[in-house]
């Protein structure tokens, strides 16, 4: 990984000191004062809640200009990825720094292939669930399981052994998919497919989703892109809360699949992951009860209404990803001859909300959520398990802060400070004595 370089310094004056400070520069031009000595040269912490201004380490994965509405991966915009590439390479090129040459990426995706079933036994487990449980609760407790399946892949130890490694990716990859699935399968009281190795990766996830005994489902290729799209898109997005969540339990030492449970546990949220279900859920009900569109401006203005899928903490003019997707949409939905409401809906509160002064002067404008669920409506997705999906996109991403993290030569735990506001010191009353 290369380094910030060190330019200038800061000098932040104080009551009664002043202190200079490091000021590093990335390889975009993005400068950070590196306050790692400020408690220990004045006493002082910084406080930012939500993290908005902190930079909790140094990256070479993902660039995002939040103002320009740039998105890239490795240097490559998510563009031309989107356009030319497929999210098993896009996998490889988050995790391993480069894009694989044709062997490469061809053993990667048979590796995929041959790891996606689950021990035996692990079938029980999802027997154990009711078949009520969100997937997501499901999703992250399976991935822990895992780990008891495959003690091996506890050892954290010579993880640079790049084939040891390369198994783990692949078993993770594989893995996730056929847990969603099979969890899906539960819910609706279905027998669960196994996946089948002569199937690429997402036709073969598509078969465990959608297959039933007597009839074998075989989607259309336009499907099969919407939803390579869609994960593509989701793969990594740099210090979220979810990719934050696996770098901190990581930092601890926790093995890949106890990172990667908390990861999807952080992202289940409706502020995060979550809002896609939110989004979807947003628009039925516009649609449901024929809210005029007006109406739920008003209500968001009056801050009784959170328009989901809307507003990004980084993109601040536009998010790269739900232009690609609203345009991707579109062609599926006419490929597959579907009419979606919600779509109408979508474009519609997009053009009232983009000229209202209220969303321009807070930059607000949709973002990946706002019609992903568009697009996993129209493959047959169900609501609930949207997040779970989100969480197979972002798979990638976690695993590449994971390693990045774990390569660093002098490796940090996680432990920010705080500003207590509680009581000072008071002494111990006995029971008895508490009116
Ligand atoms: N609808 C209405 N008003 C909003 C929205 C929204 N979706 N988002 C922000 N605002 C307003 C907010 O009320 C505040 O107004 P004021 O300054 O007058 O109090 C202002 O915009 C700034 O909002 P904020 O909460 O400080 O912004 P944030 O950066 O902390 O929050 C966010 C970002 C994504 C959590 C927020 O925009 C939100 O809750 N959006 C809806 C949920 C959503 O779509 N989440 C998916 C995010 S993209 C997927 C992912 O990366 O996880």
């Amino acid at each position: 990984m290369s380094t910030a370089v060190e330019k200038r310094t800061a000098r932040i004056e104080l009551q009664d000191q002043t202190v200079e400070l490091p000021v590093l520069v990335g390889s975009e031009n993005e400068p950070g004062i590196d306050v790692s000595e400020l408690r220990n040269k004045t006493g002082y912490i910084t406080l930012d809640e939500g993290f908005g201004n902190t930079g909790s380490c140094m990256s070479s994965i993902t660039f995002i200009d939040g103002e320009k509405g740039i998105l890239r991966y490795r240097g490559y915009p998510i563009e031309q990825l989107a356009e030319r590439s497929s999210f098993l390479e896009v996998a490889w090129l988050l995790i391993f720094g480069e894009l694989p040459t044709k062997t490469q990426l061809a053993r990667f995706e048979e590796l995929v292939k041959q790891n996606a079933l689950l021990h035996q036994d692990m079938r029980h487990h999802f027997e154990g669930f009711p078949a009520s449980a969100h997937p997501m609760a499901v999703l992250s407790s399976m991935i822990n399981a895992c780990s008891c399946y495959h003690p091996e892949l506890l050892e954290t130890e010579n993880l640079d052994e790049n084939e040891r490694f390369l198994l783990i990716v692949a078993k993770l990859l594989a893995k996730v998919t056929t847990i969603a699935a099979f969890s899906y399968k539960k819910s609706i009281g279905e027998p669960q497919r196994y996946p089948d190795p002569k199937m690429d990766y997402f036709r073969s996830f598509l078969h465990c989703m959608f297959s039933v005994p007597y009839d074998r489902y075989d989607p259309e290729q336009e499907v099969v892109d919407a939803l390579d799209l869609f994960l593509m898109l989701h793969a990594d997005h740099e210090q979220n809360c979810s990719t934050s969540t696996a770098r901190m339990v990581g930092s601890s030492g926790a093995n890949l699949f106890a990172s990667m449970a908390a990861a999807v546990c952080a992202l289940w949220g409706p502020l995060h992951g979550g809002a896609n279900v939110a989004c979807i859920r947003m628009l039925q009900k516009i649609y449901k009860e024929k809210l005029p569109l007006a109406t739920i401006v008003e209500q968001v203005k009056n801050r009784e209404f959170l328009l989901m899928g809307f507003g990004h903490r980084v993109y601040k003019n536009f998010d790269p990803r739900a232009l690609i997707l609203k345009r991707a949409a579109d062609k599926l939905l006419d490929k597959l001859g579907i009419k979606d409401p919600l779509l109408d809906i979508a474009k519609q509160l997009e053009e009232v909300a983009i000229k209202d002064e209220f969303f321009l002067e807070r930059k607000l404008y949709p973002n990946v959520d706002f019609y992903s669920g568009i697009i996993l409506r129209a493959i047959g997705i169900p609501l609930d398990m949207f997040t779970v999906m989100f969480s197979i996109g972002r798979m990638p991403g976690w695993i590449a802060n994971w390693k990045e993290q774990y390569d660093q030569p002098r490796k940090k735990i996680y432990r920010p400070r705080q500003i207590y506001t509680g009581q000072t010191q008071r002494d111990f009353v006995p029971v008895e004595q508490r009116g």
